[in-house]
């Protein structure tokens, strides 16, 4: 099979590594792809906006499957182009169509959504334009703290949660009328805060059954003891302690299920990854936010513990038959540490040489941000790369994926030098000493 894999980041290299070590697979390409994805694949520089290359590319190298890393492009209808155009008929799009693409293109109708099909999530309202007045009225009758998130996509800072009615008020107000987050802000949710702890799970279906993968923790603050600012992830855990059977299965009664059942029931065809992205709320989960793709860094924690071929579970969804393939995966804990660029989420520095990886010997190495310049590898964005480390239990998996963080030097390398930690067993202080005879 020839394959087109979309996206540029992480996750992709850690898709195009996976991709690659299918006996299925005949040609890789990746666009744009990054310095690691090369490795695995071609790059190619292509235009989705200009469908007549796009096509005449898709046709020339005999494209069988293209999947979509990011959402953007399916927000965009990318998956639509394609198959609304006839000469495209053998190709599969892995990633939805629009329609499917708004469960994460707008919380609105997200939220809607997981209504209609009483899917576990936080009570909420939705105001749009002009309705200011209304929904600062909701945040004086509702009890803190205030969680307010604009509707539309913006790359996970649309989200404000406050416990300061006044600082509640003008958010609002900067969303609906000041044109915070632009569009993406004129319609805006303010729902029921949820205490708990979170945790990224991921199914894979062709619309009509679906498989779960494995899932992971992410660290989205980028202070050690999850403090500062949301990044875009700086770390990952799969398997994830707290998600175990008994809650995983939960999240396939509960969320997976009816979530492909109502799709269905929707008239909305659905073909791909889908995150659900939860808090556990003392042992039952509750949907924080649904995403149309695989998670970045919980790719680069989950795609080394698959053991099945993922482009199999593609060509399943190609036939129809994703039901008939089996999703096998390692037991062993993988720890996934970002190495970002000092003054990430806001503004860092570019362009500065990336040495070390040759070192590592007991991690997988996902680029994101880095470019080539020459020969030489340097940082062009703000999570440059990652390391994912097995090990025969987390505390093994943490130090081998830090032993191997520290082999790779950039100016300014920052870490979360804690991913993991928290979910380390903490040795029981109440079970009794050992009695001496
Ligand atoms: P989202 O962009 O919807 O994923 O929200 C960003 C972050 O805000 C999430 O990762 C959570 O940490 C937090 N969050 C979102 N919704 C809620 C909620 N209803 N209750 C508590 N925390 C939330
Ligand atoms: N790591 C969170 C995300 O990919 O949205």
């Amino acid at each position: 099979m020839n394959v087109l894999l979309i996206g540029g980041g992480g996750r992709e290299h850690a898709m195009a590594w996976k991709i690659a070590q299918s006996s299925l697979l005949d040609e890789l390409y990746v666009s744009p792809g990054n310095p690691g994805t090369v490795r695995h694949g071609r790059n190619v520089a292509l235009d989705l906006n200009d469908h007549k290359k796009l096509r005449a590319f898709l046709l020339e190298k005999r494209i069988q499957i293209v999947v979509v890393g990011p959402e953007a492009p399916l927000v965009d209808g990318l998956h639509d182009r394609i198959s609304e155009d006839p000469q495209l008929a053998g190709v599969t799009v892995i990633g939805p169509k629009k329609s499917g693409a708004r469960l994460e293109g707008s919380k609105d109708f997200a939220k809607e959504f997981m209504f209609r099909h009483n899917i576990p999530t936080a009570a909420h309202r939705s105001f749009g334009k002009g309705e200011l007045k209304a929904a600062i009225e909701h945040i004086e009758r509702s009890p803190a703290p205030y969680v307010i998130k604009a509707d539309g996509l913006a790359s996970g800072k649309g989200v404000v949660i406050t416990s300061d009615k006044k600082e509640a008020a003008s958010v609002l107000k900067d969303m609906l009328e000041g044109g915070r987050f632009g569009a993406a802000g004129e319609r805006v949710v303010i729902e029921q805060f949820l205490k708990g702890i979170e945790v990224s799970t991921f199914l894979i279906t062709d619309g009509e059954s679906f498989k779960m993968l494995p899932p992971a923790k992410d660290y989205k603050r980028i202070g050690v003891g999850d403090t500062g600012p949301n990044t875009g992830g700086m770390g990952a855990v799969s398997p994830v302690p707290f998600a175990d059977k008994d809650f995983m299965q939960k999240v396939h009664d509960r969320v997976a299920a009816p979530t492909i059942r109502g799709l269905k029931k929707d008239g909305i065809p659905y073909s791909g990854f889908l995150f659900m992205g939860l808090m556990n709320v003392n042992g039952e989960p509750y949907v924080i936010e649904y995403n149309v793709r695989l998670g970045d860094p919980e790719t680069q924690a989950i795609l080394p513990r698959l053991r099945s071929d993922l482009l199999d579970l593609f060509e399943g969804i190609a036939s129809g038959t994703l039901s008939e393939r089996h999703v096998d995966v390692d037991d062993r804990t993988a720890v996934t540490i970002v190495l970002a660029n000092a003054g990430y989420p806001e503004n860092f520095a570019t362009g500065n040489p990336v040495i070390g990886l040759e070192l590592v010997r007991e991690a997988y190495v996902f680029q994101s941000g880095t470019a080539q310049k020459d020969d030489r590898l340097v940082t062009s964005g703000g999570r440059v790369l990652s390391v994912t480390s097995f090990g025969k239990d987390l505390e093994q998996a943490i130090l081998a994926a830090q032993r191997s963080a520290a082999l790779i030097e950039f100016e300014g390398k920052y870490l979360r030098s804690d991913i993991g930690f928290d979910l380390v067993k903490q040795p029981s202080t109440r079970s009794a000493p050992p009695v001496a005879r």
